[in-house]
């Protein structure tokens, strides 16, 4: 049975009762499989499994989608019931930050958290890390859970867990995708079908980077051939973010627009090795 809490009090209540090793899988909600997959990571690694649920506003710039960002709390309980998730925390705004955001004390990130998403959507990660930060008092875990879709998220979260001695392990859940290849978001329902179509671009870019001796140039190629696509970004870096090597494993990462929904993906790719 699933204990939803949407008070702190509460919570901290809940979380006392909870045996062994506790994990937290912080969500925004509108839960799908690929956050179900965090549930079942959470699962393997912990004893008990706290998921949280808070569309935080600190994260959203003024032109973004905070107000129709999807909530559906009772299917998110549902989903949680069925996984066999412990708690859930539901605060509202004012249960988050009851004085207002105001010369509100927050957290930010190194200079990593200046690049691709941090220069497109500034003040973005110090919205992130202020909240987990709190959802990580707050909850007490031993382990937290992140997926690597997010991956500059995951990379600011686990720097962030490190460099405050939070104790907290960090762990990562390979990206989960449609059938059609689009990696999973709650953000994907605002897609039309137009919109859909254009974003398929994005894992084929992907593909087409795992594939090729330069996955940049590969990329953006097939991004370039999408007219229905606004890229953001196309960039290859090291698996933690910095330059990317001359030869070897990197990352490459994409943010694009289709329609008017900023999609992001990412994957491993070799830099100077056709396979
Ligand atoms: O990835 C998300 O859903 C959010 O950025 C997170 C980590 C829950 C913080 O609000």
């Amino acid at each position: 049975m699933t204990v939803l809490v949407h008070a702190k009090a509460d919570l901290a209540k809940a979380r006392a009762a909870l045996p062994g090793r506790v994990a937290v899988v912080p969500t925004m909600g509108a839960l799908h499989a690929g956050h179900l997959a965090l549930v079942k990571r959470a699962k393997e690694v912990a004893d008990s499994v706290i998921v949280t649920v808070f569309v935080n506003p600190l994260q959203f710039r003024p032109n973004e989608d905070l107000d129709t960002y999807p909530r559906t709390l009772d299917a998110d309980l549902a989903m949680c019931e069925a996984e066999g998730v412990d708690v859930v925390f539901a605060p509202n705004v004012n249960e988050m930050y009851p004085d207002g955001r105001e010369g509100l004390t927050t957290v930010h990130a190194g200079p990593d958290g200046e690049i691709l998403e941090g220069a497109s959507r500034p003040g973005f990660f110090t919205g992130v890390l202020t909240v987990v930060s709190k959802l990580f008092h707050l909850t007490r875990p031993d382990a937290a859970v992140f997926g690597e879709k997010d991956f500059q998220q995951l990379a600011m979260v686990r720097r962030m867990a490190r460099d405050l001695d939070t104790g907290i392990e960090v762990v990562a859940v390979a990206t989960d995708r449609e059938p059609d290849g689009l990696a999973r978001s709650s953000r994907n329902v605002y897609l039309s079908g137009a919109d859909r179509a254009a974003a398929l671009a994005i894992p084929r870019a992907i593909a087409a980077a795992q594939d090729a001796p330069d996955p940049l140039a590969a990329a953006r190629a097939v991004l370039a051939a999408e007219p229905g696509l606004d890229v953001d970004y196309v960039a290859v870096r090291s698996a933690d973010l910095g330059e990317a090597p001359d030869r070897g494993p990197a990352r490459i990462l994409i943010a694009a627009k289709a329609g008017t929904t900023r999609l992001i993906d990412n994957a491993p790719v070799t830099v100077g090795d056709a396979r």
